[in-house]
């Protein structure tokens, strides 16, 4: 009976419901920021956090629009809650000043503050959750000051699980061969036309929702359920971003993983709602520079939240010279264009190919500043990719000759006809800002 009666007041308090529109501006346009996790997982601590945060103002991340510094998982005492109040401690050892201290000093250097949870009984790492303690948790995370709560989907309780199975397509979640956007049957498998939005899942990222937005402070709510639940239809009902797919790892199949992954779910992307391609792993792991700049280039042009996740500290120039991209920034932070860029071509394989390792090559999308238009090279060792102007569907029609900059360089390659033709090495992508036509002969 209990049961039923959540089920009918979930399905009466969706439609009032309009995304986490937000007056002062969170949460139109994708995040951009820092995230311990990648970097230390879940040794943690005040002196790495704010390392972080005084690395983002001294590297130029703050001017390039990076603003929130977010503490993942392991911030909180582990044995249990407050006593008398019932509020999660932060741990006195690895936060001397509090949450609320060191939220104010981020605070002071012009900066945001994020903190993380679980939609389950404990968080992944086996802290304190928030099930149960959605409203208490909200209230104590408003008065220390945070802005960003990223919600993990660990320990969730026996009852709260979903009735049916959904397609989830990745590695570690596959319910079924997934090819181009559909998942073949299972005996599990939701009937046609059910409704995702009114499973366990989405009404345990409602609750917190709700309880986000009645405290008197913006919190930009960050989905972590990793693409279950079929998130991508109520994520944009939910929260600001929502996580499509499983963990991210720092080495170039993940990365190419994740990529072709994300290239079939762009529907739901536009203002006030982005699918969450998980944190960056540039400055980690195997990645190369080649690989480091496509990473960045298409969770950039699919906006993704750009939420970096190395130590900042150690980071060398070249890397961090990636992260301030100047027109793949502009690109994902354009306040006129909400969609992201997409597949016009997918080069090593068949259009439409759903292929983990060889996913879409090339792609565009509009901007301000021009059209943004990438070729990726998939393959291991170097190869030419061939942008044809005629071919680029975010190109005016019947027009041969484009001003073109390289993002990369920042070169200005003036008037350029009919397309071009370039040698890419193996991971890397090359791309350009292709702006106004022009009629200018002698390129
Ligand atoms: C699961 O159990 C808890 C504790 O009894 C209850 O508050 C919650 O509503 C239950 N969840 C569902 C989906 O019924
Ligand atoms: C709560 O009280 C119990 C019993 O007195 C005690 O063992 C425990 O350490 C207390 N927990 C916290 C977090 O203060
Ligand atoms: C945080 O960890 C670093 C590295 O282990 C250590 O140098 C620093 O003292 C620690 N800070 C706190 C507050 O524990
Ligand atoms: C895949 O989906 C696209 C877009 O809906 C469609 O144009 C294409 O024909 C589909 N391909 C296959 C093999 O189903
Ligand atoms: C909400 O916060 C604002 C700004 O901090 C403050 O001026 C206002 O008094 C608060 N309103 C309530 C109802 O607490
Ligand atoms: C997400 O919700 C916002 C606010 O209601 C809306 O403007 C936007 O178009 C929605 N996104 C999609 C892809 O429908
Ligand atoms: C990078 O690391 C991954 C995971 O350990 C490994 O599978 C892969 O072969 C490595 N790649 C290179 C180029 O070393
Ligand atoms: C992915 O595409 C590559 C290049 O066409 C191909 O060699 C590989 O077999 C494909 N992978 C799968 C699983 O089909």
């Amino acid at each position: 009976m209990m049961y039923r009666s959540v089920a009918i007041t979930t399905l009466l308090a969706f439609p009032i419901v309009h995304a986490l529109v937000q007056k002062d501006g969170v949460g139109k346009l994708p995040a951009l920021g820092w995230n311990s996790w990648n970097a230390f997982g879940c040794d943690v601590n005040e002196t790495k956090i704010m390392i972080a945060a005084n690395s983002m103002v001294n590297l130029g991340l703050q001017d390039s629009g990076y603003e929130y510094v977010n503490i993942d998982d392991c911030w909180a005492v582990k044995s249990g809650r407050d006593n008398l109040t019932g509020q999660i401690i932060p741990d006195p050892e690895k936060f001397p000043s509090g949450i609320k201290g060191v939220a104010d000093a981020i605070h002071a250097l012009g900066l945001k503050v994020g903190i993380y949870g679980s939609a389950g009984t404990e968080t992944c790492g086996g802290y304190p959750a928030q099930i149960g303690h959605e409203s208490l948790d909200a209230a104590t995370f408003a008065a220390w000051g945070i802005d960003y709560f990223k919600y993990d989907n660990c320990y969730v309780p026996s009852n709260w699980t979903d009735q049916y199975t959904a397609c989830v397509p990745d590695a570690w979640q596959t319910y079924g061969p997934y090819i181009n956007g559909t998942c073949a049957k299972s005996s599990s498998d939701a009937p046609a036309g059910y409704d995702w939005s009114t499973s366990n899942t989405a009404h345990r990222y409602a609750i917190m929702r709700d309880a986000l937005l009645a405290q008197n402070r913006t919190i930009l709510y960050s989905l972590c359920e990793w693409g279950q639940a079929d998130v991508v239809v109520w994520g944009n009902t939910t929260g600001n971003s929502w996580r499509m797919s499983g963990d991210i790892n720092p080495w170039w199949a993940r990365i190419a993983e994740i990529l072709n992954e994300n290239s079939f779910l762009l529907n739901n992307v536009n203002f006030w709602g982005h699918n969450d391609m998980d944190m960056l792993e540039i400055g980690n792991g195997n990645l190369t520079l080649a690989e480091s700049r496509s990473h960045f280039a298409f969770w950039a042009a699919m906006k993704s939240p750009l939420i970096i996740g190395t130590a900042l500290d150690v980071l060398p120039t070249t890397h961090v010279d990636i992260l301030r991209n100047e027109y793949l920034l502009a690109f994902h932070q354009d306040t006129l264009y909400g969609g992201p860029a997409t597949p016009y071509k997918w080069g090593t394989n068949p259009d439409w190919t759903f292929n983990a390792t060889n996913p879409a090559e090339y792609w565009s999308g509009k901007s301000k500043q021009g059209t943004l238009v990438l070729a990726l090279n998939t393959l291991d060792t170097k190869a030419q990719r061939e942008i044809v102007w005629s071919e680029v569907h975010d190109l005016e029609d019947g027009c041969d000759a484009f001003e073109v900059v390289d993002i990369w360089s920042g070169e200005k390659l003036g008037c350029v006809e009919r397309g071009i033709k370039t040698v890419v090495s193996g991971h890397d992508t090359a791309g350009y800002i292709v702006g106004k036509k022009c009629t200018q002969h002698g390129r």
